[in-house]
C-alpha cells in the first residue's frame, strides 16, 4: 500500500522509518518532508497545512493511509476533509484535536469530568490576570490559551517572572492571538511522564512511557523548548503509577468523550507530573509527541500499520500491540540561539558514519546536492538503543559526538535522571 505521512520533523521521520519496517508499505510520501526524510520517503511539495492539496494529492497518487504528525492541520479539520472524500486517514477530527487546541477547553473538560490536574483561573485581561497571581503566589505557570509551538508556557519562580509573562502574552502579543487569553496554574511538582495512547473511540491501548526534557539547558534551565531529548522506560515512575494514570485519566478521558459525543480516534499525549498525590495532567496533545516519539517507536514490535488500520476500523480491541524490553534514548542537536533566533544553513558533518542500534531522526535539515544544511531549531535526533538506559544513553552520544555543525547546542544530561 501506499502511505502518506503529512509533516517535517523528527517525529514525522520517525513514523517514516517505522512505516518502512512494515511489510504492507510499498511505497511512503512526505509533505512536505525534510532533507533526512527524502532519503527514505518520497518528499512532496505540499505544506502540512494546504489541507486541499493533500486531499487531491491523496486521490491523485491513490494513497491507501493518510497519517497526520503535527497539530495544526488536525485542528484545521484535515480529518474531517479526508472522510469526507473517503479516503483513510489516521488522527482526530477538529472536535477532538481541540483538546490540545485550546488549553481552556482542555481544562474545563478535566474539570467537568474529575481529571487530576492543576488547578487554574483563565484570563482575557491582563489586570485580572495580574491581580489572580498577586493573590496567589510564586511559583506559579502562566499558559498562553492557543497553539505556541510547546513555547507558550511559562514556570515562573517569582511574582516579577509571572507579572512579566502576562504582560509579554497579552500585551505584547509575542505568541499572536495564541495568547489573547490565558490560563494560569497551580505549580506542579515532580517527575515528568508523556504516556501516550492508541484510541479508536472504544478502546485505550496505552504506549510504553517516555520522559521528555524542555528547558534547553542542562539541569533543566533556561526556556522551555519543544523538547531537547528524551527516553523510554522512565524506571524510576513504578509500574503502578502508570497503572494509575491510565486508570485516573485515559479512561477516564475516553469515557468523558464518549458521553461529549465526541468520537476520539488516533493518538492522545497525556502530559503528566507524577506528584505526591498522584498523577496530573499538565497538558494533551492530540498526535504522538517530539521527541517522545523518537524513543517510543523504536520499541514498538507489532506493526504500526496494522495498528493504525485497527484504529481507522474501531477494533483496536482486537489488535495486540508488542513493545519491546529495551531502552531507547534520543539526544537532540540543535542551532546554537534555539528557542530564540538562530542561524540556518549551516553544513553538517559526519551524518554518513554508520552505528549499531542508532538511528538519526532529521529534525530540521535540508540535502543541498550531497551537502547537508540545518534548517530549524530542532536539526537532528540521534536515537540509538540498548539493554539498559546506560548503554542507550552511552550509544547516543557516542554517534552525537561524531556529528558537528556551527553553533551546534545540545544538552548532555539527557535520561540522567533515570540512572
Ligand atoms: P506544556 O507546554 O503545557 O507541556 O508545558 C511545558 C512545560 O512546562 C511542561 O513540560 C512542564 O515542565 C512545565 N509545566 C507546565 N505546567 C506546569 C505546572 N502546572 N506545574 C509545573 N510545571 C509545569
Ligand atoms: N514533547 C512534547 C510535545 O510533543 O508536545
Amino acid at each position: 500500500m501506499k502511505v502518506l505521512v503529512v509533516g517535517n520533523g523528527g517525529r514525522e521521520h520517525a513514523i517514516v522509518w517505522k512505516l518502512l519496517k512494515s511489510p504492507k508499505v510499498e511505497k511512503v510520501y512526505c509533505a512536505p518532508g525534510n532533507g533526512g526524510i527524502q532519503k527514505d520517503a518520497e518528499c512532496v511539495d505540499i505544506a502540512a497545512t494546504d489541507i486541499e492539496g493533500l486531499v487531491h494529492f491523496a486521490k491523485e497518487t491513490k494513497v491507501d493511509l493518510t497519517v497526520v504528525g503535527p497539530e495544526v492541520p488536525l485542528l484545521s479539520g484535515i480529518v474531517d476533509r479526508f472522510e469526507e472524500e473517503g479516503l483513510a486517514i489516521f488522527g482526530p477530527r477538529r472536535e477532538a484535536a481541540r483538546i490540545e487546541g485550546s488549553k481552556r477547553f482542555a481544562k474545563e473538560f478535566m474539570k467537568k469530568y474529575g481529571i487530576p490536574t492543576a488547578d487554574f483561573q483563565s484570563f482575557t485581561e491582563s489586570s485580572k490576570a495580574i491581580e489572580y497571581i498577586r493573590e496567589k503566589g510564586a511559583p506559579i505557570v502562566i499558559k498562553a490559551d492557543g497553539l505556541a509551538a510547546g513555547k507558550g508556557v511559562v514556570v515562573a519562580s517569582t511574582l516579577e517572572e509571572a507579572e512579566k509573562a502576562v504582560i509579554k502574552a497579552m500585551e505584547e502579543k509575542v505568541f499572536g492571538d495564541a495568547g489573547q487569553e490565558i490560563v494560569i496554574e497551580e505549580f506542579l511538582s515532580g517527575q515528568e511522564m508523556s504516556l501516550m495512547a492508541f484510541m479508536d473511540g472504544k478502546t485505550v491501548k496505552p504506549m510504553v512511557v517516555a520522559q521528555d526534557h524542555k528547558p534547553v539547558f542542562d539541569h533543566d534551565q533556561g526556556p522551555n523548548t519543544g523538547g531537547m531529548g528524551a527516553y523510554s522506560p522512565v524506571p524510576q515512575i513504578p509500574d503502578e503509577v502508570v497503572r494509575e494514570a491510565v486508570e485516573t485519566i485515559l479512561l477516564p478521558v475516553q469515557k468523558a468523550f464518549k458521553e461529549e459525543g465526541i468520537e476520539y480516534k488516533g493518538v492522545l499525549y497525556a502530559g503528566l507530573m507524577i506528584t505526591a498525590s498522584g498523577p496530573k495532567v499538565i497538558e494533551f496533545n492530540a498526535r504522538f509527541g517530539d521527541p517522545e516519539t523518537q524513543v517510543v517507536l523504536p520499541r514498538l514490535k507489532t506493526d504500526l500499520v496494522e495498528i493504525m488500520e485497527a484504529v481507522i476500523d474501531g477494533k483496536l480491541s482486537e489488535q495486540d500491540i508488542v513493545w519491546s524490553d529495551q531502552a531507547a534514548v534520543c539526544v537532540i542537536l540543535a542551532s546554537g540561539g534555539y528557542p530564540g533566533s538562530y542561524q540556518r544553513g549551516v553544513p553538517i558533518q559526519g551524518l554518513d558514519k554508520p552505528a549499531a542500534d542508532t538511528v538519526i531522526f532529521h529534525s530540521g535539515t535540508v540535502l543541498s546536492g550531497e551537502e547537508w544544511l540545518t534548517a530549524g531549531g530542532r536539526v537532528l535526533g540521534v536515537t540509538a538503543w540498548g539493554e539498559s538506559i546506560q548503554e542507550a544513553q552511552m550509544r547516543a552520544y557516542e554517534r552525537v559526538k561524531q556529528i558537528s555543525f556551527d553553533n551546534v547546542h545540545y544538552r548532555t544530561d539527557i535520561a540522567k535522571k533515570a540512572l
